[in-house]
Parts: C-alpha cells; structure tokens; sequence
C-alpha cells in the first residue's frame, strides 16, 4: 500500500518535472501567463459582446476571478494541480452565455497570444489549449442530442 503511493507520488512529481521542462523550453512561465491573462481580461472588458457578459457576472469580484485564471493557466502549462476549480459549473451560472460567444472570445484570445507571447511553440500551446478546452466546454454547456436525432431532423 506504501509503496503504491509512492509510487504515484513519483509518478505525478515525474509527470510535473516533464511538463515544467517542456514550457520553460518554449518560454511559458508563470510571469508571461499573468501579462497574458491580465491584457486579455482587459479586452474582453473593452469587447462588445463579452465585456457585458463577463462584467455582468464579474462586478466587484475581477481579481478574484483574475487570481483565478492565472492559477487555471499555471496549473494547466506546469501540471502542477494548482486550480482546483469547476470550469462547467462555473460557466452555468453566467447569463446571457450562448454558443456564438465561444468563437469570438477565441479569435480574441489568439489576437492577445500573437501580440504577447514571444515564441511560435508557445503561442502554438495556448491556443491549441484554449481551442480545446473551449470546445469541450460549450459541448458540455449547449450539447443537445436531440439535433443529432436524424428522425427529429426536419427536411
Ligand atoms: C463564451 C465565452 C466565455 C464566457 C462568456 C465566459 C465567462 C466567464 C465568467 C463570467 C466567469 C466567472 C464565473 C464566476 O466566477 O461566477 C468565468 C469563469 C471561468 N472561465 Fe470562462 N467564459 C468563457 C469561455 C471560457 C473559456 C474558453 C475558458 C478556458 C479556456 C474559460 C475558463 C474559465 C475558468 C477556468 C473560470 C473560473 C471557474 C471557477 O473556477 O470559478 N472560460 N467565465
């Protein structure tokens, strides 16, 4: 029993050592996640369509959810569990949230990754992680099995 939780012990440590390696190669720290995170929350405040949505949620608590992202982002780039949070649930609570959102938040996020993030591989990783986190995030959000239904499909 010890030696199986050692065991994961090192494994997860081994796991940890290999990721924060793989980013401090391709330049991602935790400084360059809190200049990004800080200048894209700025442009979404500044967005027509997502700075409502976010403000509106967001009033009165922004560092909170800042600190929030930022330890979302690091725990993501250095595997380092340090957000331990629930993106969906969180996400359910937000009004007027649609699918169209998604997009626009994305080509906004890439807009900040180009002009901040210095190396081609780093800015390849967050949007390739934005991207995918996205996708599984408005999949959990606004799936409908229904519209799959060919036999509910009108013609
Ligand atoms: C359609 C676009 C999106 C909108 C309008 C949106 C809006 C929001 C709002 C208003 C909150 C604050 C919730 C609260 O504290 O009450 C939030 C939290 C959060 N969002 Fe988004 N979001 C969007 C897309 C994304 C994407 C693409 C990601 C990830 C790449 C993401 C990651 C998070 C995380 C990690 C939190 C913190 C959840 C927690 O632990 O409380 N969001 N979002």
């Amino acid at each position: 029993m010890d030696d199986k939780l050692h065991g994961r012990a090192a494994q997860s440590d081994a796991i940890r050592k290999r990721a924060q390696a793989e980013m401090k190669s391709i330049g991602i720290d935790d400084v360059l996640i809190s200049v990004l995170v800080e200048a894209f929350y700025a442009r979404v405040l500044l967005h027509a369509q997502l700075g409502p949505v976010f403000d509106a949620k967001l009033a009165g608590r922004w560092p909170d959810h800042m600190e929030k992202m930022k330890s979302f982002w690091s725990a993501l780039a250095f595997r380092s569990g340090a957000y331990g949070g629930k993106p969906v649930q969180a996400h359910l609570g937000v009004a007027n949230m649609t699918p169209e959102l998604f997009p626009q938040w994305l080509e906004l996020f890439a807009a900040t990754v180009e002009e901040i993030v210095p190396t081609e591989e780093a800015r390849a990783w967050f949007t390739a992680t934005a991207d995918r986190i996205a996708r599984s995030l408005a999949i959990s959000l606004f799936y409908n099995p229904a519209l799959d239904d060919p036999a509910l499909k009108q013609y």
